[in-house]
């Protein structure tokens, strides 16, 4: 059975930067609060009208096409991951494999927020080791800036996010010491409605009452009804303490599943790569595991929490900064809403 590699890896982020200092024009926080509880220093926003998810993770798409030494063309199935799609429906892949002039491939959207980038990696890694593809195109995307509630109400969500997107396309390889040597996917969702943008959908209340209203809306309004907006049921909402305690044991779990399985030690990671999604649960993960600051890699200072693109534009950066090399073992791990945790080791 072929093992994949990541054959090429490549990131877009948007040019304009919004700092904590630009949030505090829309909203009662500080630069200080933000920095001390999640890290985060600055974003960057997409521009409002020519950058969309699908456009950001085609331009990450282009630049690891290009350094897989392949082309649009050969791309034999697209798998994309994001939680903020351009379009409710069709998903991002197809918009994907128009821009880009692919063949009539299969085009494949992952919804699984923070962990739809690893994922989106483990069903791209299965594709590769049942011979059905060679070349596999992995897209982790997201414009959080459309959705974010600019507002005190929602401070403690909106400060936290950014946008951009990563990419990488997959191989496979007969070389033993190389590539993915195997994925983990989990789920609870006995959680699911405490870190969610619940509204539009077609819920009707079934779940949990009292998540949208839509009592005096007509047929066909009921998607996403006047009163849902009036009343700010389309914004996201987190219960930030609840992610915290289940992300520090879930995290740690995960990357020990995976080390196990395949029978490495913490300290025999070159660099774990989390989902940023807190400076606070990474540095917590760290210490749990008891590794060097060298062995784990952090940017969300500079990017926020871009959700399903935080690990591929992590893991890209990474490497391009040299701290990734051949051979060296590298541990992705995720964990977010739904709640669902995730994560790959390979031998880069
Ligand atoms: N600026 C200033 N004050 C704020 C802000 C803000 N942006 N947000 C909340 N506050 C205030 C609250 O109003 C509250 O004030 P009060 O005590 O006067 O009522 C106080 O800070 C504490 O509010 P909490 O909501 O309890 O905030 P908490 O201390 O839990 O910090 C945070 C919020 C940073 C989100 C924290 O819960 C956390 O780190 N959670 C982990 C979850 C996470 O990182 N999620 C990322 C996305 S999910 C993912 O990627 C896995």
């Amino acid at each position: 059975m072929p093992r994949s590699i990541i054959a090429g890896i490549g990131m877009y982020v948007p040019k304009n930067v919004f700092t904590n200092q630009d949030m505090m024009k829309y909203m009662e926080t500080s630069d200080e609060w933000i920095r001390e509880r999640t890290g985060i220093r600055e974003r960057h926003f997409a521009d409002r009208n020519n950058e969309t998810t699908a456009t950001m993770g085609i331009e990450a798409a282009k630049i690891a096409i290009e350094r897989a030494g392949t082309t649009a063309q050969d791309i034999d199935f697209i798998i994309f991951a994001t939680l903020s799609p351009d379009y409710y429906f069709p998903g991002c892949g197809v918009l994907v494999q128009r821009a880009l002039k692919m063949r009539e491939i299969g085009a494949l959207d992952v919804r699984n927020q923070c962990s739809g980038f690893v994922y989106a990696l483990s069903v791209g890694d299965q594709f590769i080791h049942s011979g059905m593809y060679k070349n596999i195109l992995v897209i982790g995307s997201e414009k959080h800036s459309f959705a974010i509630d600019f507002n005190t109400r929602s401070r403690n969500i909106s400060v936290i996010f950014g946008d951009g997107a990563g990419a990488v396309v997959l191989q496979p390889t007969e070389d033993a010491n190389r590539g993915i040597l195997s994925t983990h996917l989990h789920s609870d969702g006995k959680d699911a409605e405490i870190l969610a943008l619940y509204n539009p959908g077609t819920h009707a209340n079934y779940w949990k009452k009292n998540l949208a209203d839509y009592e005096d809306a007509e047929m066909g309004e009921m998607f996403e009804s006047h009163a849902m907006i009036d009343k700010n049921q389309n914004a996201p909402v987190m219960d930030g303490q609840a992610v915290f305690k289940r992300a520090i044991v879930k995290f740690p779990e995960v990357i020990m599943e995976a080390l196990n399985k395949n029978g490495y030690q913490p300290s025999d990671i070159k660099m774990l790569i989390p989902h940023q999604a807190n400076l606070r649960i990474s540095k917590f993960v760290q210490e749990k595991l008891k590794l060097g600051d060298e062995q784990v890699y952090n940017n969300i200072d500079k990017y926020g929490n871009t959700t399903a693109a935080s690990i591929p534009i992590a893991l890209c950066e990474a490497w391009q900064d040299g701290k990734i090399n051949k051979g060296d073992l590298v541990c992705l791990a995720a964990f977010g809403s739904g709640f669902t945790w995730a994560s790959a080791l390979m031998k880069w």
